[in-house]
């Protein structure tokens, strides 16, 4: 059935104007001034922002980490994803040394492909790079195309990978047109300080975060970036927490080298007090890297203002305060880390950043949508609306005033770490191709209706073809 979005301010990365949206087949096949309405379906959306779906380019959806296994699941995860206005995530597949990644592939396709309700698409995990690995890597990008290959340089004794594997995971990126993400924190040393504090009975929440200083997020961020100029290679760091890593990733990218940086609604908005929260509630603020100190907030939003720092995932890895948290209870090294922000994500960037004046609309939508799909294949399929894109749309409210809490989040997860935050504007309607996932606030689309997204090479030119039906997507 064809569908008509009349009369919104339509806005995108470059432009902004009022206008008519017409929807066939799921794809946008009309954009104008008072398209005729005849044979489709009118959605009115006069006094009301239409965006592009946000592309969530950070998610953990169920995700074993830390002795358990996140909150959210594909399905619980893209619903709230939805509700907040993301139509697509990028989740990170987990491997495990020894294990052949088809089969690791397969795991996440079985844990999402009934289950996702807005399109995904996944990450790879690299934890070592043998010649197994090396022999299966091509494959995995062709024809799963799975575009990323991620790399922790933290989380000793578990995901951490050693400097040898992030070389090599560079050099294979570069010849076969891969990004590779970076968790960047010096691991090694964190794991010094950590057991450190936890022998002289500092086991407090606050201590997750000193004993994960930024200057250790800063170095990593560096050493990162000298690897990938030695290799040529491409680099994506991953939530981006303070002034030392975002100069970091600003000073490879004074040099011309191909770095980006990725920050999240919770750094630039929460801090390292929150950690000192009494009754243990410090363990919901506990991420990694840590929440800094709240100067470090004006540096990432200028980080993305001047285009040092280019996406907004939400990092996304829920775990209830009851029974999850609280395995960390006289051991802050034993508190699961991450938290739940996907649902809030596309809110507390728009309020925190256009309503108060941070950032202009064009590069909130750059930010929360078009940048993901550029840096990870997806473009101009995904991140904006152009003929020929899908019609993943986001009718937002931007007069809505609202209070951010768990009792009315959608996430499967008993707090909101922004919980009492006001914020303005709301996802009223969303579209995942031309369907409805949220009408007038209530979720009305499936569990299984999301698509598995194969995501074109890293650098597959901006450069659209001549007669061919897709057009590439790059940077
Ligand atoms: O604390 C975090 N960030 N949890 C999720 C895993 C990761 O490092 O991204
Ligand atoms: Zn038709
Ligand atoms: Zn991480
Ligand atoms: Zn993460």
């Amino acid at each position: 059935m064809k569908k008509l979005i009349k009369n919104g301010m339509i806005v995108t990365a470059t432009d902004a104007y009022t206008g008519d949206i017409l929807i066939e087949h799921g794809v946008i096949t009309g954009i104008g001034k008072e398209l005729s309405a005849e044979g489709a379906e009118m959605i009115d959306a006069a006094g009301c922002y239409v965006f592009p779906g946000g592309i969530d380019p950070h998610t953990h959806l169920d995700m074993p980490f830390g002795g358990t296994v996140t909150a959210d699941d594909f399905e619980t995860g893209t619903i709230a994803a939805a509700y907040g206005g993301t139509t697509t995530v990028i989740d990170f597949c987990l491997t495990t040394k020894g294990e052949p990644l088809q089969q690791a592939v397969d795991v996440w396709h079985a844990k999402s492909e009934s289950r996702a309700a807005i399109d995904y698409s996944f990450h790879l995990m690299v934890s070592e790079l043998n010649d197994r690995v090396l022999a299966e890597l091509p494959g995995i990008i062709e024809n799963e195309g799975i575009t990323s290959l991620k790399v922790f340089m933290a989380y000793k004794n578990t995901f951490q990978a050693d400097d040898g594997t992030l070389f090599k995971t560079l050099q294979t990126a570069r010849q076969e047109g891969a990004l590779v993400m970076v968790h960047a924190e010096n691991g090694d040393v964190i794991e010094y300080l950590v057991n450190k504090a936890i022998d002289e009975g500092n086991t407090d929440p606050i201590y997750h975060a000193l004993t994960r200083p930024p200057e250790l997020e800063g170095e990593a961020t560096g050493r990162a970036a000298y690897l990938t100029e030695l290799t040529d290679s491409q680099l994506y760091v991953v939530h981006v927490t303070c002034a030392e890593a975002a100069w970091k990733i600003e000073e490879a990218r004074k040099k011309g080298l191909r770095v980006y940086g990725e920050t999240c609604p919770q750094y630039l908005t929460l801090d390292i007090t929150d950690l000192e929260k009494p009754e243990f509630e410090g363990a919901k603020y506990v991420w990694s890297p840590p929440l800094r100190e709240k100067w470090n907030q004006e540096e990432l939003w200028k980080g993305l203002w001047n285009g040092s720092l280019q996406t907004i995932g939400s990092d996304q890895c829920s775990f209830n305060f009851k029974g999850q948290k609280e395995l960390g209870r006289g051991d802050f090294s034993k508190i699961p880390n991450g938290g739940p922000t996907i649902e809030d994500r596309f809110s507390v960037v728009y309020s925190e950043g256009v309503e108060k004046g941070r950032i202009s609309i064009h590069k909130f939508v750059d930010i929360i949508s078009t940048q993901s799909a550029k840096l990870f294949g997806l473009f101009p399929q995904k991140g904006t609306i152009a003929l020929g894109s899908d019609a993943d749309i986001v009718i937002f409210d931007p007069s809505v005033k609202r209070t951010l809490s768990a009792a009315t989040h959608h996430m499967n997860v008993d707090y909101n770490p922004f919980e009492g935050m006001e914020v303005t504007g709301e996802p009223v309607s969303v579209l995942v191709r031309g369907e409805f996932v949220i009408r007038d606030k209530q979720f009305v689309g499936a569990p299984g209706r999301g698509q598995y997204l194969r995501r074109k090479r890293f650098g597959d030119a901006a450069r659209p073809l001549p007669g061919k039906a897709e057009v590439g997507g790059g940077v």
